[in-house]
């Protein structure tokens, strides 16, 4: 039996293809409502692709949720999938993690396997959680196996990408660098054991600092391009082949993921004294948190266009969330656009197909409908439109 330890948009995907897969899940969550909505059959995450089906096929049988931990006393592995925010300095918290980790600690025994796959600064596993497992349980790392195999989900194709992305596991120790490898096996398709857990947490850094680089790298060729008069998106087309790969230009990067993970490499540098080792990743984050900046400044062009005084111009942006399709307001580049142009006393209004009117306003913004504003900005079109 195993347990996955928080149901969020990333581990109740994972528990429901675990237990697809013919075993016995329990799934542990700090929220009652989502362990009982899952219990009785309900998908709390139903912008998720085939998730309905499943939660449907074993709620209540292969798949049991419980906001307890001693439920899960009986599992003989643990899959950790909560949450590591980083605080206003980009320090990591690490607050949830820990509190996971001495949870299961209380009833870990003998043999029993514990894989984390939230993404984490290097070294998480190997030292950090492990003391944290060996306080609580008394046990040692070598009686208790220890691994890590970082979650390359993307929300809304999760489960088709856990059967077919190439998932990698790696051990605290030889011994659960095996363990893990023969137990995650059995459910999922292509998996790769590398040397470490180290190495299976810098896997995932690395993917997040190259998304973030080269968004930012888009970014900076999308303003220069303009600037020059030069169609940036005709120039892509044929600049993109087997070794060029020009991303796409946007507000910035959101969410609870990659504009989060630069951070842990960069502050552990710094821990190091070693400043000059992530100059590259400092200056895209910088970059493409400055965008918003670029945005905003063209949308006053726009505004300048039109013979109004430009407070009473109505401006329209279209999508608040961080990426387009996905319900999740967090580090939303969109959103501190809509905020950046309150401040300069513009009269802005928001527009998103994912929410109702009701909870647009409830958020302290104003809503309007694209075709009755004076100008709209679509922030993943990245278009203006004079109405
Ligand atoms: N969502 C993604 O697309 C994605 C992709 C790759 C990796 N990840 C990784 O997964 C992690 C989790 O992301 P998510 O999107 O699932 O977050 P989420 O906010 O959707 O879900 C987290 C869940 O953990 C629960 N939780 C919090 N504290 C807990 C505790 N102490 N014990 C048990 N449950 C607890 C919360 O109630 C919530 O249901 C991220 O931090 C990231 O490292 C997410």
């Amino acid at each position: 039996m195993l347990a996955v330890v928080g149901l969020g948009k990333a581990g109740l995907p994972l528990a429901a293809v675990i237990a697809d897969s013919g075993f016995k899940v329990i799934g542990i969550d700090v929220d009652e409502k989502k362990c009982e909505m899952t219990n009785r059959g309900v998908n709390p995450i139903p912008e998720e692709t085939g998730l309905d089906e499943l939660i449907k096929k074993h709620a209540g049988k292969n798949l049991v949720a419980t906001p307890r931990y001693e439920d899960a006393a009986n599992c003989e592995v643990f899959i950790v999938i909560v949450p590591l925010f980083v605080d206003e300095n980009h320090n990591p918290d690490f607050r949830v993690l820990e509190n996971a980790f001495r949870n299961i600690g209380k009833v870990l025994k003998k043999g029993d396997l514990v894989v984390l796959e939230t993404t984490v600064p290097p070294m998480t596993t190997e030292i950090i959680a492990r003391k944290w497992l060996e306080e609580e349980s008394r046990l040692k790392l070598g009686e208790f196996y220890l691994a890590y195999s970082p979650e390359r989900i993307m929300t809304g194709y999760s489960i088709s990408r856990l059967k077919e992305f190439p998932k990698v596991v790696g051990g605290a120790d030889k011994e659960s660098g095996m363990k893990v490898f023969e137990v995650y096996r059995d459910f999922v398709p292509n998996l790769h054991l590398v040397s470490s857990a180290r190495v299976a947490e810098f896997i995932k850094l690395m993917e997040g600092c190259y998304r973030d680089v080269n968004v930012a790298l888009a970014n900076e060729l999308f303003k220069v391009a303009d600037e020059l008069g030069i169609d940036f998106y005709e120039a892509r087309q044929y600049a993109n082949h087997e070794y060029c790969h020009i991303h796409m230009p946007s507000t910035g990067v959101g969410g609870h993921c990659i504009p989060l993970y630069p951070w842990f490499l960069i502050k552990e540098m710094e821990k190091k004294g070693k400043f000059g080792y992530v100059k590259l990743l400092r200056t895209a984050r910088e970059l493409n948190d400055e965008m918003v900046s670029y945005w905003a400044e063209r949308i006053v062009m726009e505004c300048m266009k039109i013979s109004k005084p430009l407070n009473e111009i109505k401006i329209c942006i279209k999508g608040i969330t961080f990426r387009e399709g996905v319900k999740e307001l967090y580090h939303s580049r969109n959103l501190a656009l809509v905020k950046l142009l309150t401040e300069k006393g513009l009269n802005v209004f928001v527009y998103d197909d994912l929410f109702t009117k009701e909870e647009i306003e409830k958020m302290g913004l104003k809503y309007l409908e694209p075709e009755n504003a004076d100008v709209v900005f679509d922030c993943f079109e990245l278009t203006m439109s004079k109405v």
